[in-house]
């Protein structure tokens, strides 16, 4: 009953700004994945419903999503990318497995645990099944490979379960998924303050977004952390200066990469220049996907075609999973 063949799923919330982190860590992964394998990308906006958003900004917040992972280059034609909303067997398949999922695990899990502490006058139901949800949009297309980061691991392990509770009590329908990446380490993106990572909602001017203007860019660059400079010969970087090297070999050209090292270690190096050369080089990558986001984001008979592509491939691989499973429940009564 399993497909053998290795099915890619992710899903993408349809909050704040991406950034270079989202880009390095996660999107050009997917880029990757999207010639390799049957690829589902989902903008999980019934996802954000738990947060209760504001219902006017929710249209944009979604197409601008959609327009960023495009410019980025994942491509509509090659993948399945829709909004989990257009896909109402997500919410039947959620049903199911929410009959499998205990009150006592929902309430163990750590995001529902730090949400709760966050939003005390709204620690609602969908909060609580919020896994149960994650497990319907993987399990869906009977995905076994989840593109996501460590702090998805919890939620990941939750779907086994579940897939193995059901394929328990069921019969065989479900593969357990894994979290899936190129290499061992994703990659992590150094926030510019020299404190953890490149991160959506905490300190905006520590975060390059790929909507930021050419000016920001430069500015928020400038303002990274540096000091007087090494003293010795080859001494070990600092984790600020470290960081900044990090974000060249991201984008800058081998040459210049080359001579930053070699005037760092040859206590020559003037930091002034390498931020500036560093924001030149930022502004290149940075400014074309801006570019291209911005008119994909502008052409709404485009982005409304493909949205109806993806739905398209979703529902129709969300049918197939459902028919199997409705008989499998003893639910086919004719
Ligand atoms: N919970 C994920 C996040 O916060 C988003 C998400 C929703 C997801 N559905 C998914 C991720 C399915 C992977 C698979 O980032």
């Amino acid at each position: 009953m399993q497909s053998s063949q290795n099915i890619v799923m992710s899903g993408i919330r349809p909050t704040g700004y991406l950034h270079l982190g989202n880009f390095f860590g996660a999107l050009c992964n997917y880029v990757r994945m999207q010639e390799e394998y049957p690829c589902f990308f989902m903008v999980a906006d019934l996802h954000s419903l738990t947060t209760h958003p504001d219902n006017r900004t929710l249209r944009e917040s979604v197409t601008r999503v959609l327009a960023e992972n495009i410019a980025c280059g994942l491509d509509p034609e090659k993948v399945a990318l829709y909004c989990q909303s257009h896909v109402p067997e997500t919410t039947e398949l959620y049903l199911y497995f929410n009959m499998l999922a205990y009150k006592g695990e929902l309430e163990k899990t750590t995001t529902f645990k730090d949400k709760a502490r966050l939003q005390p006058d709204n620690i609602n139901a969908g909060l609580l099944t919020y896994p149960v949800l994650q497990t319907a949009d993987i399990l869906l297309h009977r995905a076994n490979l989840v593109p996501v980061g460590k702090d998805q691991e919890q939620h990941l392990e939750m779907a086994r379960n579940f897939a193995q509770r059901f394929n328990h009590r069921y019969g065989d329908i479900f593969p357990e998924p894994q979290a899936f990446n190129y290499g061992k380490e994703l990659v992590k993106v150094p926030s510019l303050d020299g404190v953890g990572k490149m991160s959506k909602s905490e300190n905006q001017n520590a975060t390059l977004y790929l909507a930021d203007d050419d000016d920001s860019i430069r500015k928020k660059l400038m303002k990274a952390k540096t000091d007087a400079g090494p003293t010795e010969s080859s001494q070990p970087k600092p984790d600020y200066i470290e960081n900044l090297f990090v974000l060249m070999r991201l984008v800058s050209a081998p040459d210049v990469i080359a001579h930053f090292e070699a005037a760092y270690d040859s206590c020559t190096i003037r930091y002034g220049d390498m931020k500036k050369q560093l924001g030149e080089d930022m502004v290149g990558f940075i400014a074309p996907i801006r570019a291209r986001a911005a008119d994909i984001q502008a052409d709404e008979q485009y982005l409304k075609k493909v949205m109806q592509l993806g739905a398209e491939k979703a529902r129709a691989s969300a049918a197939q999973t459902l028919t199997a499973v409705r008989t499998a429940m003893g639910l086919n009564y004719f």
